[in-house]
């Protein structure tokens, strides 16, 4: 006989119990897992025994934020806590959720108060690795260390020997391990963004990651970075790529050899432990040619390898719409502003006219426009869709840096790069655009509501590169 905890708890006794269940039990209510997040100050230890500690800002006290696990398909609410001196709020990036559970301030919800808590409720349609963060002041509440995963756990487990979780923040740190101040400082906003000195895995800068020849592994690469990007390589590895951002592809090996992540992108790698007992290999992040430096060792411990598997696993489909290209919308996106390339080069890029087109100190704008800060109310919208049509959109970017360009609330399928199709077509919400390069993505417009769109070097957001699409 199963007692639900809720009876229990109730404090029936043994009797009421016997005569109650049966019939409660017919008429459940759904259960739903609640977890309670509080955002407050906090010290951790990012950079390892001997180095000094640094002052964060976290959820429960850790970076990054506890891993939070839930179900696909099964309802779950979140009661977050703000202990901050400063308004907040907790965008779930990549969910395909309610517009109001999304978590952009003014236009989604009222921020979050100072002592007060806010409740999100939702049902994630899709399992996968999301992640999640503030929407308000996100340069300095997510550059001080709010952020976490989110792990959508499929319905049947994954076959793998172990499911790995290497969530990469980028941090500024001064000689006394201290966050460096100055957020938003507007010649970095004009350029690559707020790029950090110190790398951590999982809140630490790492050692080695210990593994053991012949397993398999699943690993969920997160980039929370502000504004880094980073290209991995794995030395003596053939990982194979099974997902973007939550969202199960064709498996096949990174582009180049080289997995690349802008800010808030995420992959799922399937890697078979094929290297030596005893021996260590290298992960090394190449991204910035001149600034290459070694991310972390494998180390593979003494035991002997267990057998190799075969065939790497294709990860469940998720319940996404079909897209019809034939009957699609198409709109173009341009992608303006910054300082002209190379660093230390340059005025703005269009010279004059950029200027006059944005006021109120925007650095960067979308079709012209500038919406600057992290949600509004009252958001002008740069395109409005009818709900359940295909949108093809062409994000052409005119500028001279790459831009990791995020939608909420829906996954859409990067079509072609440069006028050339795609042969995985994968599905995304945050697809990175090159300097310099046009790219077609395409989504149904199913999810009703005022959905931002912006890049998320969180710089770049903040000084023009935002905006607003609205599906009636
Ligand atoms: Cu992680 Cu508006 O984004
Ligand atoms: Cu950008």
């Amino acid at each position: 006989m199963r007692v639900s905890r809720r009876a229990l708890v109730g404090g029936a006794g043994a009797a009421g119990l016997a005569t109650s269940l049966p019939f409660r039990h017919s008429i459940a209510e759904p259960e739903i897992k609640e977890y309670r997040l509080a955002a407050s100050t906090a010290t951790v230890n990012l950079t390892g025994d001997g180095h000094p500690d640094t002052a964060v800002w976290a959820y429960d006290g850790t970076v990054p934020g506890p891993e939070l696990r839930v179900r696909q398909g099964e309802p779950v609410r979140f009661v977050v806590g703000n202990k901050l001196d400063e308004d907040t709020t907790v965008h779930w990036h990549g969910l395909r959720l309610p517009n109001a559970m999304d978590g952009v301030p003014g236009l989604t919800q009222k921020p979050i108060r100072p002592g007060e808590s806010c409740v999100y409720e939702f049902t994630p349609p899709d399992a996968g690795t999301f992640w999640y963060h503030p929407h308000a002041d996100t340069l300095q509440q997510l550059g001080r260390g709010l952020a976490g995963a989110l792990i959508v756990e499929e319905r049947e487990p994954v076959e793998v020997d172990r499911d790995l979780l290497w969530f990469i923040e980028d941090w500024r740190l001064d000689d006394e391990g201290r966050i460096a101040g100055g957020f938003g400082n507007r010649m970095e906003a004009g350029m690559s963004g707020r790029i950090g000195n110190t790398v951590t895995l999982n809140g630490r800068v790492p050692e080695a990651v210990s593994v053991n020849a012949g397993e398999r592994v699943r690993l969920r690469v997160v980039s929370a970075a502000l504004a880094r990007i980073v290209g991995l390589r794995f030395e003596g590895h053939k990982p194979v790529v099974v997902a973007y951002d939550g969202q199960p592809c064709d498996p096949h090996p990174p582009e180049g050899g080289r997995l690349v992540l802008g800010p808030a992108m995420r992959a799922d790698l399937i890697i078979d432990m094929a290297g030596k007992s005893g021996q260590s290999y290298r992960v090394i992040d190449d991204f910035y040619e001149d600034l290459a430096y070694k991310l972390v060792d494998l180390a593979y411990d003494g035991k002997p390898a267990r057998d190799p598997r075969c065939e790497p696993p294709r990860l469940p489909a998720n319940p996404l719409p079909e897209l019809d290209l034939a009957a699609a919308v198409r709109h173009e996106i341009a992608l303006q502003g910054g300082m002209m390339g190379g660093m230390g080069g340059g005025g703005m890029a269009g010279g004059g006219m950029m200027g006059g087109m944005m006021g109120g100190g925007a650095t960067w704008a979308m079709n012209g426009m500038s919406m600057t800060g992290d949600g509004q109310p009252d958001m002008p919208h740069l395109l409005t869709l009818k709900r359940g049509e295909t949108c093809v959109l062409t994000l052409r970017n005119e500028t001279a840096w790459w831009h990791p360009m995020h939608l909420h609330g829906h996954s859409f399928r990067v079509i072609s790069r440069n006028g050339k199709a795609r042969p995985i077509r994968e599905w995304r919400d945050t697809v990175l655009v090159q300097p310099r390069e046009s790219v077609e993505i395409a989504f149904v417009a199913d999810n009703p509501g005022d959905w931002m769109f912006h890049c998320h070097v969180t710089d770049h957001q903040e000084a023009g590169m935002m905006s607003v699409i609205r599906i009636t």
